[in-house]
């Protein structure tokens, strides 16, 4: 595998199992972030011109340029890192990296489950909504975990099928044995080449594929993701970023606004084509867990995500959308 061209201190710190994100706040300070969520550490990189230059050089090593034209950058780095990074002047205070580590081995259910993220209870229902197909989002704010959980439900899929994965790049790791992918691709310099997550979800269509699963909905292709799950595919999934179950309703008729889609519409057809949305959190502790299962369904012509479960410490408690999916799942 080829190294990342950073100093050891930092691939030290990217290597340490129990962190998921670290964070260079221009010269001096180094925090990190994992199961103790965020943490200062006593980790020097240099200074502003050392840390702008560490900068460039991974942005380099991920193919992109990062100079005051293009002061901006996201990028995918060698050994599953994510890097963004900012320079001066857009960051006054100096150049900030924020870089997030992908595991090489997907986390299972169970491992999940081990990490406290979900009890086996909980685990189980999980693992029904997967089994009883039903079209899942999973919700939850930056970072909460949820391209993490997506993964894990995928690799329960039965073996027999066949999963076409959708990204803008690849972070998803299954253990399912018949997944292939596809990735987003952004325009060339002169404005050409774009292939973008709408593009991907048609083609997706005459893949063959059993279940369709997009990293994250989070703009105009929701459109073709509500016709794909509209017209079979069941099992499909996808993340979306939201505060809770209660917000996804609003943030998918935002998004379908994008694709000229008025309310009504983005309503009837998420109520038709979505079962279920599975929020992810994280605790005061930095623990990742989850916290609620909702069922879409239509309310007066208005799309609502109703409490089905609520995760607690002390176990499961049901709320007012859980008789409605457990009659499907074959629960009641
Ligand atoms: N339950 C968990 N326990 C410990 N670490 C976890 C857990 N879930 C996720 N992680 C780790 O936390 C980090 C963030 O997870 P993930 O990428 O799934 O979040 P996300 O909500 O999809 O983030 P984004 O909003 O950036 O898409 C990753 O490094 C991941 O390996
Ligand atoms: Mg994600």
């Amino acid at each position: 595998m080829t190294a990342l061209a950073a100093p050891a201190a930092l691939t030290t710190l990217l290597a340490s199992p129990e962190v998921t994100d670290v964070l260079v706040n221009g010269p001096g300070a180094v925090w990190v972030d994992g199961l103790g969520g965020l943490r200062r550490v006593a980790v020097h990189l240099g200074d502003a011109a050392a840390v702008r230059s560490l900068a460039v050089r991974l942005a380099a090593q991920g193919g992109r340029r990062l100079d005051d034209s293009s002061p901006m950058v996201d990028v995918h780095l060698p050994g599953g890192i994510r890097m963004h990074a900012v320079v001066p002047p857009v960051a006054p205070g100096g150049p900030l990296i924020s870089l997030r580590v992908f595991r090489r081995q997907a986390l299972t259910l169970a491992d999940l489950t081990a990490l406290g993220a979900v009890s086996a209870e909980g685990a189980g229902v999980l693992r029904s909504l997967v089994e009883g197909r039903i079209n899942l989002m999973v919700s939850g704010a930056t970072g909460a975990g949820k391209t993490t959980l997506l993964a894990a439900l995928v690799s329960l899929a039965p073996a027999g099928e066949r999963i076409v994965v959708i990204e803008e790049a690849q972070e998803i790791v299954t253990n399912h044995p018949h997944c292939v992918r596809l990735e987003a691709r952004n325009a060339n310099a002169e404005g050409t080449g774009l292939v973008s997550l709408t593009d991907l979800v048609r083609e997706s269509l005459r893949m063959r594929p059993d279940r369709i699963v997009l990293g994250e909905c989070r703009g105009p292709e929701v459109r073709e993701v509500l016709t794909a799950l509209n017209t079979g595919h069941d099992g499909s999934a996808a993340t979306i970023h939201a505060n809770s179950c209660g917000d996804v309703p609003a943030r998918l008729v935002a998004l379908g606004s994008l694709a000229g889609l008025d309310g009504r519409t983005v309503a009837t057809q998420a109520a038709a084509a979505l079962g279920a949305v599975v929020h992810v959190a994280r605790a005061a502790d930095g623990r990742r867990l989850v916290t609620e299962l909702a069922a879409f369904e239509l309310a007066d012509g208005q799309l609502a995500a109703r409490t089905a479960l609520l995760f607690g410490p002390d176990g499961l408690a049901e709320g007012p959308g859980w008789s409605r999916l457990a009659e499907r799942l074959g629960r009641s």
